[in-house]
């Protein structure tokens, strides 16, 4: 029998998806569904992991669990084609967390260089929550319980990945038993579409700096948000020679636009590397490279938002596509949960070997 091929990623709903989410991760997600070369595809909105830094505001997670689906459907992703299921309503995940929990060191996950970076940004020190401190084991969870072998992720999650290998190994040889599967990440192919900038030249795209554009943004604010974009500071006036390195709109440019663009909004240049030369010479306007860039993103954004249009008028039906997709997640994670049981020989009721051998041990004469 062939290799199944699993694919299974995932957010955390913390906030609506963003330009750098869409070409870190969503596009190629999209592209796997219309490709259809694999068995199963899970996308996971992973309400649980943002409990464990949110404990104490669930609404912002409750609010945001629609706002991801809507996103995901709005990018094209097809319920009929992939499984869209909420973490925290398959419990299977819980379960094996636990059991996993007892495969994996103190140390080794103080080792993870996500969960060290995380703890610095949230300023948790000592006052890190349990479940925080132990989110990548419940993250090979997710991963294990699916049987997935292909986890298409920014390279962030890569610490993330190898955790769950070493997980995977140390329970098949633990346990003897080949239950569970090694997965490979899979990253995005370009530098641009791995680290998207903010609109402000800042590395990272994030809502607490308002330097994003978001999937869900209206055209007048990507307007507003891309012709303010921050470029070459040293660019004043037009004849200047401007640079093209860590100015964003060519970051932008180089993640989204394509020669077919250029043809259709800017044809007096062939491509990106003829625009660059051209803004690195002097004579070229930022406005009209924005304007250039307006026009690929909106191009891109607009179909989008039509859809998202389209299921904001049908939420009921997004809330049963989710209530579909956590079944089917819950069955089959509930199927891998029952081989864990038996291969850690904690299925007692259905062990009648064990029930036999404590009959025969115990058995007196009356
Ligand atoms: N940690 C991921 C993030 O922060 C979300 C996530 C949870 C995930 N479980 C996963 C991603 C399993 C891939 C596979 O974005």
């Amino acid at each position: 029998m062939a290799k199944k091929k699993v694919i299974l990623t995932g957010d955390r709903p913390t906030g609506r998806l963003h330009l750098g989410h869409f070409v870190g991760s969503l596009q190629s997600r999209v592209k796997l569904q219309e490709e259809g070369n694999y068995d199963e595809m899970f996308i996971m909105i992973a309400d649980a992991q943002a409990l464990t830094d949110n404990a104490d505001n669930p609404e912002k997670i409750r609010e945001n669990i629609i706002e991801v689906a809507l996103d995901y459907l709005s990018i094209g992703l097809n319920p009929e084609k992939v499984t869209i299921f909420i973490q925290s309503q398959v419990s299977a995940l819980t379960e094996l967390t636990f059991f996993y929990s007892n495969l994996v060191t103190v140390s080794r996950l103080q080792r993870n260089p996500t969960v060290k970076n995380e703890i610095k940004l949230r300023n948790f020190e000592a006052n890190i929550p349990v479940g925080f401190f132990t989110y990548p084991i419940s993250q090979a969870a997710d991963i294990t319980a699916f049987k997935a072998n292909i986890v298409p992720v920014g390279d962030d999650q890569l610490p993330m990945i190898e955790q769950t290998r070493e997980i995977v190994r140390s329970f098949n040889r633990i346990y003897k038993k080949e239950v569970l599967i090694e997965p490979v990440a899979v990253l995005p192919e370009t530098e641009a579409a791995l680290r998207l900038p903010g609109t402000d030249g800042n590395a990272k795209m994030s809502k607490s700096l308002g330097n994003g554009i978001y999937l869900a943004d209206s055209k007048e604010e990507v307007k507003k948000k891309i012709m303010g974009m921050y470029t070459d500071p040293n660019h004043i006036r037009i004849e200047d020679p401007g640079s093209v390195k860590n100015n964003p709109v060519f970051t932008y440019l180089e993640a989204f636009s394509t020669e077919e663009d250029f043809a259709k909004f800017l044809p007096e240049y062939k491509n990106l590397e003829e625009l660059k030369a051209h803004y690195q010479r002097g004579g070229l306007g930022d406005v009209k490279i924005k304007t250039f860039l307006l026009n690929v993103i909106e191009q891109l954004l607009e179909p989008i938002r039509s859809r998202r249009t389209y299921y904001e008028n049908r939420i009921d039906e997004v809330y049963k596509i989710l209530e579909r997709g956590s079944k089917k997640a819950a069955s089959i994670a509930n199927a891998t949960l029952k081989e864990i049981k038996e291969a850690m020989a904690i299925n007692y009721f259905e062990d009648q070997e064990l029930i036999e051998k404590h009959i025969n041990k115990y058995k007196k004469d009356e």
